[in-house]
Order: C-alpha cells, then sequence, then structure tokens
C-alpha cells in the first residue's frame, strides 16, 4: 500500500515524464493551474469520451448529441441565474493576505456550511483576522468585437449544460420525439476559479460530459434512480473503479440547490481526501421555465397521448473528464515487483488501465535490431494500427527497458518478435497484468487483440 500523498507524487511525475500530462506554459516559466495533455493523456482523455458517448447516446435510443457554443447569447446566463449567483464566497487574511473560501473553512472546521457563519474562524495559516466574505462571480467575461463596454459583454459558458436547455426547442421540433428524451454534450466549461489546485482536480478549464435527461413530472423520481445506477455502472463497468473507493452522498435539502428536488453527489476517495467527481441532480422544471420567462418562446411538451402541455423536467447526471482522467490514473497506478535479466526483483510502476481506455493497446518488439525480426515487428504493427487498434513499433533498449515503460503508459499487451518468429511465424504475447506469456500465431494477433477489447 502507497502512502497516498506519495502515490501523487509519483503519479506526476510519471505523467510528465511518459507524455500523460505535462504542466501549462511551461517554457513561459508555466501559467498557474493550467495543464497540457501530451500525446498519451490526451488518447486516454480522448478513449474515456469516446466509451461515454458510445454508451450513454449512440447506444441509447432516449439520448441525442449536441454540440452548443461555448460564447451565447448573454441573456442566457441571466436566465438560468449565473449572472445574479454564480458565485464564491471569498474572505482574506487581513495579515498575510491569503484568499480562501469561505465554504472551504467552514467545511474543514466541520461547521455547517449553510448561512456562512464565519464566527471564530480565523486564517488558517497564521491564524490573522478574516475579511467580511465577498462574493466573486465565477464566470470568466469577454467583449465580442472591437468595443470593449457593457452592451459587447459575453461569457465563456461555466458548464455545457445551458447549451442544451437552449437548444431543447430546436431538438424538440426538429426530431419529433417523445419523453423520455435525453440531450447530451462534451464540451469545455470555464471557472474563474479562486482555489484552484489539487493537479487537474480543480481548474479554471475543464471538460464536462453532460446529459439533460427531459421527463414527465411524474417519472423524474424513477429516471432518476436509472442515472443513479447508471452512473455506478459507468464506475465500475468501464472505469473499474473498486466501490470501495466511490461514495454516493445523498445532498440534504438544506445543502443542495434551491430547485433541486434530489441530488446525489459521486465522490471519489483521490489521496488528497474525498471530492466531487460527478453530480447527478433532479432540475425539477426550473430551466426550462426560465428559459421560457426570458427568451418568451414556448418551450413545452405536447404529451400526444394524454393531449397535456406541460414543461418538462430534467434529470441532470455530470460528469468532469478532467476528474475522471485523475481519477483513473491514481485508481490503476500500481507498484509491484518485475524480475530483472539477472533474476533479480526490482519494483516497477505499472499503470492497469482497462484496456479499452489505454492509450496504447500493443506494443511490438523485436528482441533484437535484427533485419528479419525488425521487418515483422514493424509490419506487425502497421497492420494493427490499420485496423484501428492503437500500436507501438518500439527497438530503442533492452526488451527490459521497453517493458518498462509499456508497464508506465498502460500498455496491455507487449508482443516480442524473436528468433523463433522467422521459423514458426508467431510472437510471445505478454499480459501486463498476469506477466503470463503467450504464443500467438502473427496472423491471429488482430483477432487475439480485438476479442480481448471487446470482453
Ligand atoms: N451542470 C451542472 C454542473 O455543472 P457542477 O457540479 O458545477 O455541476 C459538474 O460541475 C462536474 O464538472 C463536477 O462534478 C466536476 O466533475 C466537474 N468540475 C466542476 N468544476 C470543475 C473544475 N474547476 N475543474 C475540473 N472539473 C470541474
Amino acid at each position: 500500500m502507497i502512502d497516498p500523498a506519495r502515490k501523487m507524487d509519483l503519479l506526476v511525475s510519471l505523467a510528465k515524464r511518459r507524455g500523460f500530462i505535462y504542466p501549462g506554459s511551461e517554457i513561459y516559466g508555466g501559467f498557474a493551474n493550467s495543464w497540457d495533455y501530451g500525446p498519451y493523456g490526451s488518447e486516454l482523455k480522448k478513449n474515456i469520451k469516446d466509451a461515454w458517448w458510445t454508451r450513454f447516446v449512440t447506444g441509447r435510443a432516449d439520448v441525442v448529441g449536441v454540440e452548443t457554443p461555448i460564447i451565447m447569447n448573454p441573456r442566457a446566463w441571466e436566465a438560468s441565474g449565473h449572472l445574479e449567483t454564480f458565485s464564491d464566497p471569498l474572505v482574506d487574511c487581513k495579515k498575510c493576505k491569503k484568499r480562501f473560501r469561505a465554504d472551504h473553512l467552514l467545511e474543514e472546521a466541520g461547521r455547517d456550511v449553510k448561512g456562512l457563519d464565519m464566527t471564530g474562524i480565523a486564517c488558517p495559516d497564521c491564524g490573522g483576522e478574516l475579511t467580511d466574505i465577498r462574493h466573486f462571480n465565477l464566470m470568466f467575461k469577454t467583449f465580442i468585437g472591437v468595443t470593449e463596454d457593457d452592451k459587447n459583454t459575453a461569457y465563456m459558458r461555466p458548464e455545457t449544460a445551458g447549451g442544451m436547455f437552449v437548444a431543447w426547442k430546436n431538438v424538440r421540433d426538429s426530431l419529433h420525439r417523445r419523453l423520455p428524451l435525453g440531450v447530451a454534450q462534451i464540451g469545455k466549461a470555464f471557472r474563474n476559479e479562486i482555489t484552484p489546485g489539487n493537479y487537474i482536480f480543480r481548474t479554471r478549464e475543464f471538460d464536462q460530459m453532460e446529459i439533460e435527461y427531459f421527463v414527465k413530472p411524474a417519472d423524474a423520481p424513477a429516471a432518476f434512480d436509472a442515472w443513479l445506477n447508471e452512473m455506478k455502472r459507468w464506475c465500475e463497468d468501464v472505469l473499474k473503479l473498486d466501490p470501495k473507493n466511490v461514495e454516493y452522498v445523498e445532498i440534504s435539502e438544506e445543502e443542495r440547490a434551491f430547485y433541486s428536488a434530489r441530488t446525489v453527489d459521486v465522490e471519489y476517495k483521490y489521496p488528497f481526501g474525498q471530492k466531487e467527481l460527478y453530480g447527478l441532480a433532479n432540475r425539477t422544471d426550473y430551466d426550462l421555465s426560465k428559459h421560457q420567462e426570458f427568451s418568451k418562446e414556448n418551450l413545452t411538451y405536447l404529451d400526444p397521448d394524454t393531449n397535456e402541455r406541460f414543461i418538462p423536467f430534467v434529470i441532470e447526471p455530470t460528469w468532469g473528464l478532467d476528474r475522471t482522467v485523475l481519477a483513473v490514473l491514481i485508481e490503476h497506478l500500481d507498484i509491484d515487483e518485475a524480475s530483472t535479466s539477472e533474476g533479480d526483483k526490482e519494483p516497477r510502476m505499472v499503470l492497469r488501465l482497462p484496456p479499452r481506455l489505454a492509450p496504447v493497446k500493443a506494443a511490438v518488439l523485436p528482441l533484437q535490431k535484427k533485419e528479419d525480426l525488425v521487418t515483422i515487428a514493424e509490419s506487425l504493427a502497421s497492420d494493427l494500427r490499420s485496423a484501428g487498434i492503437a500500436a507501438e513499433y518500439d527497438a530503442s533498449a533492452s526488451i527490459g527497458k521497453r517493458y518498462r515503460r509499456q508497464d508506465e503508459i498502460g500498455t496491455p499487451w507487449c508482443i516480442t518478435v524473436d528468433q523463433d518468429s522467422l521459423q514458426d511465424q508467431a510472437v510471445t504475447i505478454r499480459d501486463r497484468d498476469t506477466m503470463e506469456q503467450e504464443r500467438v500465431a502473427v496472423s491471429d494477433v488482430r483477432g487475439w487483440i480485438e476479442e480481448r477489447l471487446t470482453s
């Protein structure tokens, strides 16, 4: 069992060394809390997005996808309440000048957050007196066109959800589908967070995968339960998170947003504490009612069975993509022992990523850099890539070093081409997790991998 803080340090260094996640703008001295996803990180992220879209959008008859702009008509944010209330409560230390979120300080002190009563709370760093609370709006402002004035002010979306509510009327009218109907989107969201941190956990730009699932009001409680179950299945079946590391926290009426009839936070036990990974809310008819009021457009649904007209309720399951990447990396980073060529044991870091999510599925390694072995290996790697299987060819170092590298990238299968391959037209496939080796005919390798990727 690795100490959690040490595990986080190991992950951050592995992610940089192996091309998953780099500090942002590094050649300019960095830019606080911004991160670049490198070649393997972006592939991992894309594999998660693809798995999500396949499972929840193309895989379902009752969900459709959209892609809406990051910068929308500012009236949309007035209607949603973001302009007025999407803010964090801030306090500053009068002595050391550090800035904190008042709700976080109350939480850390085990106090009730509702009401934001800061009596008796001092600066956690120096014990200094804190200022009164100020509310700071988290939306990033920008200007459309050349004049930087109020008339041309626009906002970077703080969540993808707004786009789905605004597009609801067009989706309803173009598809003529019956309820329940989900509208899904994956995309960037922006929040001017006061206290970003914990690596990619809280950043100022991040990706969300969200669904607004429109239902008849009476069906909302059952739809909520069904989505809760879907979120559990996703965590266990796709991300392969140990259920012991995920908590489903029912948010009390006092703590949840006033319009929410029920909220469950999906929390993951990160090395820095149990924190929100995803959320699920029954947002009632709040959002569409507000958009109907502000846009003056009719956003109701006419039930073809009963001829009743009403504003649908919405169940909103929301997934943060970057927090998913972090949970997946933390969950599957392991340190075990491997045998050296001299028969000794040495520590090996291994990312036991679910094969479907792994950035590289197979690495093809000629045992020696001999022309005939290289030819077979290069051609096998190329055939796998042509079949849509992410494969790497690597002949760069000793076989032990190449295995270590692939273990750290999380490649589930290393395929070795050796002298015998010239005779038997077969290769040895080493399983990352069991370390078992199996001899497979070159012509069967593709099918062998495909079978395991779909199982
Ligand atoms: N539409 C609902 C909504 O946006 P949220 O709880 O504010 O709800 C949804 O955000 C998810 O987005 C969170 O569960 C989290 O995974 C992710 N998220 C929120 N703020 C984030 C941040 N600053 N950095 C990274 N991910 C964030």
